[in-house]
């Protein structure tokens, strides 16, 4: 039995840091850049970033407020709205943004603006143009996979044949589905992606939880999230597409923080904060499957070889020991995922 591990630090390949108040993204980036290498920041801020100014300012406050963590490189993406267009994307790739976020309308928080069903099924000719400008720049499009008018147990799989056209028509453009939740988009992956242009992130808490632990004896809104968690089968699905090793799938923890107040509210918002148990859940995770040999290729190779970034020297290392957190986590309490739950792995150095 392994009582110890040592990975290269994360390439958290879908992050929520906020920015509508300092205060909150000063607390939120800490978790993150202490544990991160790199993670890919997203664009759905209030107001969103859709510009190169954003995404130039949006960074610099990232770096301002996680210097204490000088190894941590934010990447940067816009939210791709459907009046985007390719000057637009060579503007924002000038400053460094590594790709685009899309997300179909009203389907998660802050996604107002967003493309809404008519346009996903029938893009008119300016993101057309863009996704072509991206493939020829290397630059990523990552996906919201889910579709506004679907029943929401079903918007994942109703999503899935526009990503396979999206993947087919620029069979070059590098094209992430987001924290997948379903079989179908697992299947998707492995078996329905000749040019292997698709890959999928899966977050910590789709791989623990089901739709039973958000409501079925009461309502638990700190389980609440977009996708929702969804059946046993679809959860095996996931377990298994990590256990593979299969080099499509990685990790994008999709920590969303949300202050109590707008969590615990008749109109809960979706997200969970997953950042401040991230490394210790995952490494619980692998090894109740006794898999802690394949932990480092989903937290941090996979990500970064699929983006095209060599790798790093800087390493963590986790340790059998007795790990919890605490609500409230700060002043905004912010409900960290699984609180106080026991953890049997935590940082070697905390
Ligand atoms: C995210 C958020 O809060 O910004 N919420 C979530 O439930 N995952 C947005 C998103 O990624 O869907
Ligand atoms: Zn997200």
């Amino acid at each position: 039995m392994k009582s110890e591990v040592k990975i290269l630090k994360l390439f958290d390949a879908h992050v929520h840091l906020r920015h509508d108040n300092s205060r909150i993204l000063q607390e939120v980036v800490i978790p993150t850049a202490k544990v991160c290498k790199y993670a890919v920041i997203m664009p759905n801020t209030s107001p969103p970033t859709i510009s190169h100014n954003d995404v130039v300012w949006y960074r610099d406050q990232i770096l301002f407020f996680s210097k204490q963590y000088p190894d941590f490189n934010p990447l940067m993406m816009i939210k791709m709205e459907s009046n985007c267009d390719p000057e637009l994307i060579r503007s924002v790739k000038n400053v460094g943004a590594i790709g685009t976020k899309s997300y179909p309308e009203g389907v998660t928080t802050n996604s107002s603006k967003g493309l809404a069903e008519e346009v996903i099924n029938n893009p008119p000719q300016n993101l057309l143009d863009c996704w072509e400008e991206q493939s020829k720049n290397g630059m990523i499009s990552s996906w919201h996979g889910e579709m506004p008018k679907s029943f929401v147990m079903d918007g994942e799989k109703d999503f899935l044949p526009f990503i396979s056209w999206l993947a087919n028509q620029y069979p070059k453009l590098k094209i992430i589905l987001e924290h997948i939740s379903t079989a179908d988009a697992v299947d998707l992956i492995l078996n329905k992606n000749p040019h292997n242009n698709i890959a999928a992130t899966i977050t910590y808490h789709h791989l623990i939880l089901t739709l039973d632990d958000v409501l079925k004896h009461n309502i638990y809104p700190h389980n609440y999230c977009k996708p929702v968690v969804k059946t046993p089968r679809d959860r095996e699905f996931l377990v298994k597409a990590v256990l593979s090793g299969h080099p499509n799938f990685f990790l994008g923890s999709d920590s969303a923080p949300h202050c109590v107040k707008a969590k615990e509210n008749c109109w809960g918002c979706a997200g969970i904060y997953s950042s401040p148990v991230l490394v210790q859940g995952l490494a619980e995770f692998f090894d109740s499957h006794d898999a802690l040999d394949k932990m480092e290729n989903f937290t941090s190779i996979y990500g970064a070889r699929f983006y095209g970034l060599p790798l790093w020297e800087e390493s963590i290392t986790l340790i059998r020991k007795r790990f919890s957190v605490f609500a409230p986590f700060n002043e905004f309490g912010f409900t960290p995922f699984r609180v106080a739950h026991d953890f049997g792995w935590g940082l070697k150095d905390d």
